[in-house]
C-alpha cells in the first residue's frame, strides 16, 4: 500500500517519542513491502518559534493533503504560565482536530497483563480492563464561544453541542461496541448542564438502531470514581469533549503509565494519530520518555487502512518490550538504563526478524548487541 504520512512532531518529547514510531512504520512498510513516505511540518511552540503560527498554513495543507497524520505533543512551560499570552501552541492541535474535523478522538485503555505490578492500583480491580474511550474532539466547551470582559475579571466558555455532532460518533461508538462487549456507557453530567440532557436524548434515539448493544449512563463524577473502583465493568465509554480529556488521563493509570495511552482522532475524510500523553517538556532529550505511546498510535494508523497483521506485529512487538522490561523508567522498575530509542530499536528489530527464533529470548537482537 502507498501511503502518504504527514510527520508533526511537536514539542518537548514530541519529536523523540514521533521518532521511534516513524522507525517501526519504516520496519513495517520494509517487512510487508509498502510504500510509506514521510513528510515533515512544524506545529505548536516550535512552529511559533519558527513561523509566529502554532498551526502554519503550509502545515495545515500538508495535512490536508496526506492520507494520515501522525501527531507527536505541544506545549511549552512558557505559554503554560503566562495567561496572557495571545498565542498558544495548543491552538494549534485544536485548530487542526476542527479544519480537519476530526470528530472522534478513540483512546484505548488496557491493562497489561505483564505491567499489572506497576499501577498504583490493586491487580485485582484492573486485571483485564479493556476500554475503549470514544471522546468527542470538535465541539462543547472547547470551542464554544469565549468571553472576557473589558475589566478582565469575568469570563466564560460556552459548551455547545447540535443533534448531528452527537449522533455521528454515537454512531461510531455503537459500531465499535459491536465488535467488542457489545456495552456503551454515556458519561455525561445530565443532572446539571442541558448540554448534558441533549447528549442523553441524541444517544438514547440513536441506540434504538443497536438493539445488540446495551446503552447505560453514568454522571461524570460517578464515571471518575468508578474508573478506580472497578474498570472492568466499562466497554465502550462514550463522552463529549472535556469530560473525555479528563476521563481518559485518570484511565492511563491502569496501565500504569500515561506513556502507554495511543489515540485515534477520525473524521469524515482524515485521520490523525497520536499519544494521548503532553509534550513533558521536563524529560526533553534525557531518552526517558515512554515511546510506546507513540508507536501504539502507529499501530492505529496500520488499522486504521487495514494493515491488520502489521498492526498486530507492532501490539506484538510492544507486548514483549514490555514483558522483557526493554522498556523506559516510567514502567520499568528493574532497570533505569533504558533510553527512549532502546525501546524504538527493540521494536524495530523484532517487527524486522519476526520469525527469528533469538527472539524466544536468551538473545534479543538489538543492532548487534544483546540486552538481556
Ligand atoms: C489531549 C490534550 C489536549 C486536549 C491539549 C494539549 C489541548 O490534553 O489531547 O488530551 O485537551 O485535548
Ligand atoms: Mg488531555
Amino acid at each position: 500500500m502507498n501511503l502518504n504520512i504527514a510527520v508533526l512532531s511537536g514539542d518537548g518529547i514530541g519529536p523523540e517519542v514521533t521518532s521511534q514510531a516513524v522507525k517501526a512504520l519504516k520496519a513495517i512498510a520494509s517487512e510487508f513491502n509498502h510504500n510509506f513516505k514521510f513528510t515533515y511540518a512544524d506545529v505548536g511552540a516550535i512552529a511559533i518559534d519558527n513561523h509566529g503560527n502554532p498551526l502554519p498554513d503550509a502545515t495545515l495543507d500538508l495535512c490536508k493533503s496526506t492520507d494520515a497524520i501522525l501527531f507527536g505533543s505541544i506545549g511549552h512551560p512558557k505559554y503554560d504560565n503566562d495567561p496572557s499570552a495571545k498565542v498558544r501552541p495548543e491552538q494549534g492541535l485544536l485548530k487542526l482536530r476542527k479544519e480537519l474535523g476530526l470528530f472522534a478522538n478513540i483512546r484505548p485503555v488496557k491493562a497489561y497483563e505483564t505491567l499489572l505490578e506497576k499501577s498504583p492500583l490493586k491487580r485485582n480491580i484492573i486485571q483485564g480492563t479493556d476500554i475503549s474511550i470514544f471522546r468527542e474532539l470538535t465541539g462543547g466547551i472547547y470551542f464554544g464561544e469565549k468571553y472576557l470582559s473589558e475589566d478582565g475579571d469575568t469570563a466564560s466558555d460556552l459548551c455547545l453541542y447540535t443533534r448531528e455532532e452527537i449522533e455521528r460518533i454515537t454512531h461510531l461508538a455503537f459500531k465499535a461496541a459491536q465488535s467488542r462487549k457489545n456495552k456503551v456507557t454515556l458519561v455525561d453530567k445530565a443532572n446539571v448542564l442541558e448540554s448534558s440532557r441533549l447528549w442523553r436524548k441524541v444517544v438514547t434515539d440513536v441506540a434504538k438502531e443497536y438493539d445488540d448493544v446495551e446503552l447505560d449512563f453514568l454522571f461524570v463524577d460517578n464515571a471518575a470514581m468508578q474508573m478506580i473502583l472497578n474498570p472492568k465493568q466499562f466497554d465502550v465509554i462514550l463522552t463529549e469533549n472535556m469530560f473525555g480529556d479528563i476521563i481518559s488521563d485518570e484511565a492511563s493509570v491502569i496501565g500504569g503509565s500515561i506513556g502507554l495511552l495511543a489515540s485515534a482522532s477520525v473524521g469524515e475524510k482524515h485521520a490523525m494519530f497520536e499519544p494521548i500523553h503532553g509534550s513533558f517538556p521536563q524529560a526533553t532529550g534525557k531518552g526517558i520518555a515512554n515511546p510506546i505511546a507513540s508507536i501504539l498510535s502507529a499501530a492505529m494508523l496500520l488499522e486504521h487502512f487495514g494493515l491488520y497483521a502489521e498492526a498486530e506485529l507492532i501490539n506484538n512487538a510492544v507486548e514483549k518490550s514490555l514483558k522483557l522490561d526493554i522498556s523506559t523508567p516510567d514502567v520499568n522498575t528493574n532497570h533505569d538504563n533504558i533510553t527512549t530509542s532502546k525501546v524504538g530499536e527493540f521494536v524495530e528489530d523484532f517487527i524486522n526478524n519476526p520469525n527469528d527464533s533469538n527472539l524466544n529470548f536468551t538473545n534479543i537482537h538489538l543492532g548487534q548487541s544483546t540486552i538481556i
